[in-house]
């Protein structure tokens, strides 16, 4: 299938996996992009830019296709050495960043400057139209459904979407809440040129997390996510759990004055635990509505695919048929 977005990253497949904290290791990205869609590395998990530039030549040598590097700025947290993650990123010869959370504009020039394209994640139009602004090459049009950051809007993608096909002139593409073929379809009726997807990638075979994680997406349905940091206004969407519950509470009780303090015994350094030891109840982590979509544990040649090969018989055969 060939879109804006396959010709513009020299992919075969315009399906991409968004950045994943403790899951967008080397491993998880060559295995998307050896089956023809995008793999992003997830710069921040790596504790350095020395550890990053190690993590990139890993993938090197897993893939001879383009796969790229998540950056993420987020709010809240002491910033991290953001130059020395893109100069890692640059003498690695990675052409494709992910950014995501506030403007990357600050680090542009320095991206540009090496040939790099950027696809920035956004929550909203105004967001996404200022990317266009600043000289991002694509975005990535994140929905209220989706696992992680969903802000503060709750536009879910039925509207989001075609509203941005209204407003932007660079591509889209669609992401929260995918995670099928049908939904790729959907996806480019609305306008996108493709589909970023997140929690459906860490259920596969080649995700390097714990096989806990990857059970309890498939034994989770649509009800069981739920959006935490509300009062801090740093909304995310994640699986329902003990600590969840006891983390709601306690917003609750405090309400708008909750602080970081608060929280942080459910949300500070537990993706380790979770994505690496299984232990699924040592805190919050990140997960989409999606995961009501998930029954199987795929390889990510399977999945991206069958995603593709489906989404071209549903053109070619339910979708003409309403046309003739
Ligand atoms: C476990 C997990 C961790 C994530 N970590 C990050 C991250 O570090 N940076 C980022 O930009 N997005 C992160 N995301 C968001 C994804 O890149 C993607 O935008 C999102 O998962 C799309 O929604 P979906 O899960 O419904 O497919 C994370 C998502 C999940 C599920």
């Amino acid at each position: 299938m060939k879109t804006k977005i396959t010709e513009m990253f020299g992919i075969e497949h315009p399906v991409i996996q968004g950045g994943m904290h403790y899951v967008g290791f080397a491993e998880m990205a060559a295995a998307v992009s050896n089956a023809g869609g995008l793999g992003i590395i997830t710069g921040l998990t790596q504790r350095t830019p020395e550890d990053l530039a190690k993590e990139i030549e890993k993938c090197k040598g897993m893939t001879d296709k383009p796969f790229g590097v998540n950056l993420t700025f987020l709010p809240g947290f002491a910033a991290p050495d953001y130059p020395g993650y893109i100069k890692s990123i640059v003498d690695g010869g990675v052409k494709i960043v992910e950014t995501a959370g506030r403007s990357p504009e600050a680090y542009l020039p320095a991206l540009k400057e090496a040939g790099i394209k950027v696809i920035h994640k956004c929550t909203s139009v105004r967001h996404s139209l200022k990317a266009e602004r600043i000289g991002c090459d694509a975005v990535s049009v994140d929905g209220f459904e989706c696992g992680g950051h969903p802000g503060e809007d709750d536009i879910p993608n039925m509207i989001l979407l075609p509203r941005a096909a209204e407003e932007l002139k660079i591509p889209f593409v669609a992401s929260g809440g995918i995670g099928n073929a049908q939904q790729l379809v959907a996806a480019l009726a609305l306008g996108a040129d493709g589909i970023n997807m997140g929690t459906r990638f860490i259920a596969t075979k080649e995700a390097p997390v714990h096989q806990n994680v990857k059970d309890a997406l498939v034994q989770a349905s649509e009800l069981d996510t739920r959006l935490i940091m509300r009062p801090l206004r740093n909304t995310e969407r994640v699986l329902n759990n003990p600590a969840v519950e006891k983390m709601l509470e306690v917003e609750k009780e405090k309400g708008d004055a909750t602080t970081i303090e608060d929280v942080a015994e459910f949300v500070g350094g537990v993706y380790p635990k979770i994505m690496q030891e299984g232990t699924m109840e040592a805190g919050a982590w990140s997960c989409g509505m999606v995961a009501g979509l998930i029954h199987d544990i795929p390889t990510c040649d399977e999945l991206v695919g069958g995603i593709v090969r489906e989404a071209e018989e549903i053109i070619k055969g339910r979708m003409q048929q309403f046309a003739s």
